[in-house]
């Protein structure tokens, strides 16, 4: 697939998902109502998708990563509809749009060690030619990631901890180099103090690698420290949409203003906290 001009990356064009109601008679559910988004393929961007629980943001992310199919409208990837992808090119986007598990213990089959985990991919995609190369590929993704090849490799997804795992998904995507990232909730099962290492690396993997991502969280002071694009869900419907800064200094909803407010006080030593931003 070719980059031809203007033709995005992935494009969400007016999509919804009506889901059927709870029982024979409960009313149908609009989780996503009338959402589009595109992100351009000329460049490495990042879009944080905020909303409070319910309003539709998973339910936006799986149909972006074709797991579910829009009720209306389509999700196009390089200008083609995901449902109709020939088959090459369906191979194609399974490589360039990955996903990143809230909790990634479900990702793994835990009968399987670490190396394996990751030769899988290795192997999928033809990503190494012999079984040294493959060695040092994984050795080198694994460090890209601040995980110790000599400590993990042996070992089985169980026994690493929830933010060591975290990584091994980041690893598992620094082998396949996709294009975009969709991360649903990736930080909400690990320490604060791993959240930074988290971001950090997502951050290369947009500079150094053109890798873009769609996240998805709760809280605007971690989408703030990534910044790039806003989006604003509200009961499956969006609210706001745009340039992060611009959003946050002159938010037009209350929702929006709310999740401002819920900032606690930045630390100063820091990038310029929310309420700075709001005020200047
Ligand atoms: N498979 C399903 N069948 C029926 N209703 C569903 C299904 N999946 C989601 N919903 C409903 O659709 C709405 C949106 O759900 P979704 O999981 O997309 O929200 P969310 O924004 O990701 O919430 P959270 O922040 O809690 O993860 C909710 O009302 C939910 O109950
Ligand atoms: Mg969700």
């Amino acid at each position: 697939m070719t980059d031809a001009l203007n033709v995005p990356l992935i494009e969400v064009d007016n999509i919804s998902t009506v889901f059927r109601g709870h029982g024979r008679t409960g009313p149908p559910i609009t989780a996503v109502d009338g959402v589009s988004l595109a992100l351009p393929a000329d460049s490495a961007t990042f879009l944080t998708i905020v909303g409070e629980s319910g309003s539709g943001k998973t339910t936006l992310s799986r149909n972006i990563l074709g797991l579910i199919q829009p009720t209306h409208g389509a999700v196009r990837y390089r200008g083609q509809d995901i449902r109709k992808l020939p088959a090459r090119e369906r191979h194609a986007f399974r490589r360039e749009v990955q996903p990143v598990f809230q909790d990634p213990y479900a990702a793994y089959n835990p009968f399987y060690r670490i190396d394996r985990v990751l030769r899988a991919p290795i192997r999928k995609f033809k990503l190494a030619t012999s079984r040294d190369q493959a060695q040092a590929k994984i050795e080198e993704a694994l460090t890209a990631v601040d995980l110790r090849p000599g400590d993990v490799l042996g070992r089985y997804p169980h026994q690493l901890s929830g933010g060591e795992r975290q990584r091994l998904m980041l690893a598992r995507i620094y082998l396949i180099r996709p294009r975009l990232i969709v991360a649903d909730e990736p930080l909400s099962m690990i320490d604060a103090s791993l959240r930074t290492l988290f971001l950090n690396i997502l951050l290369d993997f947009r500079d150094q690698h053109g890798i873009s991502c769609i996240h998805i969280t709760h809280n605007l002071a971690t989408a703030y420290y990534l910044g790039g694009g806003l989006m604003v869900m509200y009961k499956g419907r969006v609210v706001e949409q745009g340039d992060m800064d611009a959003i946050i200094a002159a938010p037009s909803h209350d929702y929006t203003r709310m999740l401002i407010d819920a900032v606690p006080n930045p630390d100063p030593t820091k990038r310029r906290g929310l309420r700075d931003v709001a005020q200047s």
